[in-house]
Order: structure tokens, then C-alpha cells, then sequence
């Protein structure tokens, strides 16, 4: 079921891009297109005369992403019944053909690119779109036909031509949506943010079967299917979650750029290591190959990004001009297993030099990153605890990189040893919000401060969480360079800068509701060319 009512249009282009085919019925001919050609909303109804009546295939919404200078990446699936159990959504299996148009409002008066793409069930109906031929820096407007159904409108835009700082941009990220655990209300919220991309850091959906992970706050609505295993299971998975119009008015309000984390495939894999080990999963690769495919299938990613059975490469970095290189990581499927037998422990074989969270070949490949840099700010978009996290026996998380703390030195020393300008380490994973500041030695207090990570909390795993005095927190007195804690729902919004990154800590009171409000429950800057935090007047 959506979550909450759709926004109201208040007047602005934007704002009625999310409520989606409001602006059909104003369409026109582009003027950059030949005169004659007619646009998708009229050739729909034209086509439509006569044709049977059928479900509309746009309940999954639009996306987009993965932008570059001149590209952007559109997505939609089809499926007029999301939640078929085959994960077909209700398609007939035959090939079918989608259009697409993108214009420079979201009236598509002014429709800049057409053209039109191949999908049916080998793809799940998606539909990956890489539009290029597009202006650097500039705001476009998209939306989708297959037979007389027009979809929502999506807004997206395309980076700065590299060398550009330019003014500056703002950038959401967010984890953890259970869709059982509350509304996905902090999804409206920051699709209202109007963020010009959007960082989306794992456990975008959850694999469990209904009542098999219930919140403190009780479940508020129920997973469709078992859980996930076969490609079936995950193609109804996340057309379930996409049945969710806040989840959708996100997406269609930005280009996002996204990476798993576990739960997309099973809690804490490891490369080939499934959650329970000691329950064989003899098809645990076979597991991965579908819920990796389904991912594809389901994200605004570029073809280079489609998985090759188990294996799918997913780091890359996206540079925003010369202003921010947003380096995306995978530390699920090259990681070497938990150390320790995972959970919190303090365990030796945690600071084994040889042990890598990140594998070899990715390790490399950040450090090459880092050391050809040129941009103001470098933002690592990844999935576990970045910082030292002790708790009171001194034990540390071993799914984190507390418990790979090889590979920790050995990127945190990349990206001093590189002169990496600002360095900004972006967390999910734990279901609440921290700031903290990197240390290079965290056992001396006097060492000093080499980068800053930035957490999230969850857009509702957990269900309503509670809120909290920073002093609270044992792992603030326990953890020095640990700055601010708060166990609400949300996401972090930043407004970054050449001089500074401002960061936003957004929390909503409860999602067991729908239509929470969102307000700002601490904020930090960092300082360019000064890592660490100082706290900021929230408003
Ligand atoms: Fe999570």
C-alpha cells in the first residue's frame, strides 16, 4: 500500500514532477525536434483509439542515475501487477517496447532527446536507459509510453563538465528501509529536500518472510513471498517496495547513486559466506546471482554495471565537476569472512594485516583514486562503521571495519599519503545517526584527525527508534572522536561547498504513522582543508 498522501503542487516545476502525470495533459510538441513529431503523451492517446483497455504498467514508478556530463541513466519497469509471484508483474512474456522522452521542463514543451528501448522477461520488464547528448550541469525532465500509458514524470540532471567547482550542490543519503518496520515517510522528506543526487548505501530492501523480523514497535505491514531466494522472490520483493509512493517520489526526484549492503542478498554475507554457514546454503552463489541480478534490474544503473552470475562490480566513482568525487564501494562481496565468528567481540584477529574488507583489487583501485584527485571533496559512499566503535568491554563490531582494521590503516594512510583534499567517509548500515571524526591512531588521544564519516540512520528499520541527549550514549564517553549520536529514523542532507560541507541530521518522530514532518536534529560543517566536526545551528 502507499504510504501517505501524494504532495500537493505548490506551483513549482518540481513539485509537480513528483506527483506525477499531472503535467501530461499539457504536452506539446518540442520545439527542438522537428516540427510534425508528436510527443509521447499525444502519440499515447492517438495509439490509444481503440485498443483495449488494460492495468497501467507505471505502478513501479521512474528513476534515474548514475549521471555524467553528458548521460544520465533512465529507468522504469513494467508491471501491472507488482506483486505477481512469478516477479513478472503481471507481463505476458512477450518483448515489448517502451519510449521515452526527455525535455528541459516538466511540461515537455521543450523535449530535448526520444527514442525508445527493448524489454520482457529476461529483463523483468526494466528498462535501462542510457540517454547521452545531454548539456553538462543542467536540471532534465523524463518519463516513459508503452502503449497508451504514459508514466510519471522523473526529474534528474547531468554533473558539471569536469574542472567546473561550480556553487555547490545538495546531496541526500539514506539506508535501511524495512518496509515492514514503518511507513517510508523519510523518503517523502527528502524527496521535498529537492537534493540534486541522491546516495542510497544498502538495505534498500530486507529478505525476510513476514513475522520473521519484527520491530520493537510491531511490524505495520507485511512482506509478499517467502524469503527471498529465487530471481522470482527478489523481482516481487522490490516490486512490493516500489509500490510505496514515498520510495517513489524519491526516486523521481533526483539521480541516485546506489550500492548493496547485505540485506539486498542475506544478513552479513561475506563473498561466498551466507549468514548461517553451519545451515548450508549449498546455492548460496546461485542466491547471490539472483538477488545481484534483481538489483540490476531494479536500480538506475549503467549497462556496464550488469552482474555476470554472482559476480557484479559496482565500484566506480561519479565526479561532480571538480567539486566532489563520490567514490561508490562494495564491502560485501570481496571481504574476507567475519572475524571471530562475527558480532561483537574483542578479537585479535581483527587487527591481522592480511584480512581486507574491501579485496585487494578495489583497494588498489581507491588508492589510484585517491591519488589522482583533484576535487575539493572526496566522499566515500559505503556501507559499515567506518570509525573505531568501542563498546563497554571493549569489544567492536566484526561485521564493521573495527573488524577489518588492515584495510582501515591501509585506506585511511592512502588518502593522507594521496593529499587528498577532504576526505568524508558516508556510513549506513547501523539504523542510527553518528558524526564522527577519523583518527589515525584511535588509541592516542593526541593523534590527530585525518577525515570525517558521516551516518545515517535508517528510513525505518527498527520502527520509531527514540530520541536521545548526545551524553546518553555510552559509545560517546567510551569513543572520544565520536561526536553525536541520535537513534531516530531519517536520512542526512548536505549542502556542500567549496568552502564547506554541511551536514543535517533529519529525524521524524515515528514511522509506525504515515506523514511524519522531518526536522534538523543536529548539524556539523566541515571545514575545507580541516577535517573533523564543528557543530552548527540547526535551521
Ligand atoms: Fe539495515
Amino acid at each position: 500500500m502507499p504510504a501517505s498522501g501524494e504532495i500537493q503542487p505548490r506551483g513549482t516545476n518540481r513539485r509537480r514532477v513528483l506527483v506525477g502525470g499531472a503535467a501530461l495533459g499539457a504536452a506539446a510538441v518540442g520545439t527542438t525536434l522537428p516540427p510534425g513529431v508528436p510527443s509521447i503523451a499525444l502519440a499515447a492517446a492517438h495509439e490509444g483509439a481503440g485498443e483495449p483497455s488494460t492495468a497501467d504498467p507505471f505502478t513501479l514508478g521512474v528513476a534515474s542515475g548514475e549521471p555524467d556530463r553528458h548521460s544520465v541513466v533512465l529507468w522504469t519497469r513494467l508491471a501491472p501487477r507488482p506483486l505477481a509471484e512469478d516477479g513478472l508483474g503481471g507481463m505476458n512474456r512477450r518483448v515489448v517496447v517502451v519510449h521515452r522522452e526527455v525535455a528541459l521542463d516538466d511540461r515537455f514543451r521543450h523535449v530535448v532527446r526520444r527514442g525508445h528501448e527493448w524489454t520482457g522477461p529476461d529483463a523483468g520488464y526494466a528498462v535501462h536507459a542510457e540517454v547521452a547528448g545531454l548539456a553538462p550541469g543542467r536540471e532534465y525532465f523524463y518519463r516513459f509510453r508503452h502503449g497508451r500509458h504514459v508514466s510519471p514524470a522523473g526529474r534528474t540532471r547531468t554533473t558539471p563538465a569536469p574542472g567546473v567547482v561550480g556553487a555547490g550542490l545538495t546531496m541526500c543519503f539514506a539506508s535501511c528501509s524495512q518496509f515492514e518496520h514503518g511507513f517510508f515517510t523519510a523518503y517523502r522528506r527528502l524527496a521535498e529536500d529537492e537534493p540534486d543526487v541522491v546516495l542510497h548505501l544498502g538495505d534498500y530492501l530486507y529478505e525476510y518472510r513476514r513475522d520473521s523480523y519484527v520491530s520493537p514497535d510491531g511490524n505495520v505491514r507485511d512482506h509478499r513471498g517467502p524469503e527471498t531466494a529465487t530471481l522470482a522472490n527478489y523481482r516481487q520483493r522490490y516490486a512490493q517496495y516500489r509500490t510505496d509512493a514515498d520510495l517513489r517520489a524519491a526516486h523521481a526526484a533526483a539521480p541516485w547513486l546506489v550500492v548493496p549492503d547485505d540485506h539486498e542478498v542475506d544478513n552479513n554475507w561475506a563473498a561466498e559466506v551466507p549468514e548461517k554457514p553451519h545451515r548450508p546454503q549449498p546455492d548460496f552463489l546461485e542466491r547471490r546471482a539472483n538477488a545481484f541480478r534483481a538489483y540490476y534490474e531494479n536500480m538506475p544503473l549503467r549497462r556496464r554495471n550488469r552482474p555476470r552470475g554472482p559476480h557484479i562490480r559496482l565500484h566506480r566513482t561519479v565526479a561532480w565537476g571538480a567539486l566532489v568525487n563520490f567514490h561508490m564501494l562494495d564491502t560485501r562481496q570481496y571481504r574476507d569472512d567475519q572475524a571471530c565468528g562475527d558480532g561483537w567481540k574483542v578479537c585479535e584477529d581483527a587487527a591481522d594485516p592480511a584480512r581486507t574488507l574491501t579485496g585487494d583489487a578495489q583497494e588498489a583501485w581507491l588508492l589510484e583514486r585517491f591519488r589522482d584527485s583533484r576535487a575539493r571533496w572526496d566522499l566515500l559512499g559505503q556501507q559499515v562503521f567506518f570509525a573505531r566503535r568501542r563498546n563497554a568491554s571493549g569489544a567492536t563490531s566484526m561485521d564493521a571495519w573495527d573488524g577489518y582494521r588492515g584495510s582501515r590503516d591501509r585506506v585511511s594512510r592512502g588518502w593522507v599519503d594521496a593529499g587528498v583534499r577532504n576526505p568524508v567517509v558516508l556510513t549506513g548500515d547501523v539504523h542510527t545517526h553518528w558524526a564522527n571524526e577519523l583518527k589515525a591512531d584511535y588509541a592516542d588521544p593526541d593523534s590527530p584527525v585525518i577525515g570525517t564519516e558521516l551516518v545515517t540512520t535508517s528510513i525505518s528499520s527498527g520502527g520509531d527508534g527514540y530520541d536521545s541527549a548526545p551524553g546518553d550514549n555510552e559509545n560517546l564517553r567510551r569513543n572520544p572522536h565520536i561526536k553525536f549520536f541520535n537513534a531516530r529514523r531519517g536520512y542526512v542532507r548536505t549542502r556542500i561547498t567549496p568552502g564547506e560541507l554541511r551536514a543535517d541530521f533529519r529525524v521524524l518522530d515515528r514511522v509506525t504513522e504515515p506523514g511524519a514532518p522531518a526536522r534538523t536534529r543536529a548539524s556539523f560543517a566541515i571545514a575545507d582543508r580541516r577535517p573533523g566536526l564543528s557543530e552548527r545551528h540547526p535551521g
